[in-house]
């Protein structure tokens, strides 16, 4: 392998880092398309700001958790992680298309993963990619394959839903008292992001909570499967047309069992990594703020 040098990502890097990410997904869709999908398509420069504000704020919640491979001194890859209390999450992973398979990944992931070695839980949002299904292996991490639920809402199929109200910053405290015992840590810093990319859902008894922008699930927790339950046909409620719930394990029937009522299609795809910690439920997780 020629050389390569590993070092934290910095600022600068954000940028070319976002477009190696767009590249290597955008690759891996197109090889790993169904015949019956629509053409992947490249980011949008919405999309890809998004992207890149989020990198910067894993930068500077958890400077030190994220780290690029360079060659001749051009990055060519990059992980980027950060911890939250007892967990540590892996956020993005790619090296550059035609650069994959020669061993970068392996030596980038290894920063990133060490940055998180003492925290007793880890959690990751693995693609279809074997290469990376190696990687995350060889990590240490358990994969839990995912089912994505998806189509269009049977509106004569949703039930009257009660007890659910818009959230705000005050329920925070709560919300990630719940991610703790849930997944070991809150989502503190990323509710912002999280907020910024779509709409919360609570329950007004507190015992649970959802992400969605009327396309997609971004993140629901719940202390109960009803809970769950309620909040999902919520966020169906609101669908704008086509509708999709991705990152569903076995652990998290209650969504299989809504989504197959709204008459939507269960297809599977990707893996839900894990060391230190089982499935968590009822929790459909974000693929990187997870
Ligand atoms: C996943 C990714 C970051 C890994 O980086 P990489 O530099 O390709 O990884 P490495 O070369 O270090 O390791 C690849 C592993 O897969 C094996 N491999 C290489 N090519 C392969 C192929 N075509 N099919 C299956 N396995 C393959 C390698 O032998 C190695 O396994 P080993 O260490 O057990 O021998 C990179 O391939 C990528 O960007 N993929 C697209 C984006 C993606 O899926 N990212 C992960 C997000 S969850």
């Amino acid at each position: 392998m020629q050389d390569v040098l590993i070092r934290p990502m910095a600022d600068p890097d954000v940028p070319l880092a976002e477009r190696i990410s767009d590249d290597a997904f955008f690759a891996l869709d197109a090889a790993h398309r169904p015949p019956s999908a629509p053409a992947p398509q490249r980011r949008s420069p919405e999309h890809s700001a998004a992207w890149a504000a989020r990198t910067r704020a894993f930068l500077a919640s958890d400077p030190g958790g994220s780290w690029v491979a360079e060659c001749d001194g051009e990055v060519v890859g990059f992980a980027t992680g950060y911890l939250r209390e007892q967990v540590w999450c892996l956020a993005t992973f790619a090296v550059q298309p035609g650069r994959q398979g020669a061993g970068i990944g392996a030596r980038v992931l290894e920063a990133a993963v060490a940055y998180g070695a003492d925290a007793p839980r880890g959690m990751l949002a693995a693609s279809v990619d074997p290469r990376a299904l190696r990687r995350y292996h060889h990590a240490g991490f358990r994969l839990h394959p995912q089912l994505t639920l998806h189509g269009a809402v049977d509106r004569s199929a949703l039930p009257a839903v009660t007890g659910v109200r818009d959230g705000g910053p005050g329920d925070l405290g709560w919300m990630d008292d719940l991610d703790r015992s849930h997944r070991g840590g809150p989502h503190g810093p990323d509710h912002e992001r999280l907020m910024a990319a779509g709409m919360l859902v609570v329950t007004t008894d507190r015992a649970g909570y959802a992400y969605t922008d009327g396309r997609v699930l971004a993140l629901l927790a719940a202390s109960d499967d009803d809970t769950a339950r309620t909040l999902l046909w919520e966020c169906l409620a609101g669908a704008e047309g086509h509708y999709e719930v991705a990152h569903v394990t076995s652990a998290n029937y209650w969504a299989v069992e809504v989504a197959l009522a709204a008459r939507m299609d269960p297809v599977a795809r990707g893996f839900l990594g894990l060391r230190g910690m089982s499935p968590p439920a009822p929790y459909v997780h974000h693929g990187a703020l997870l």
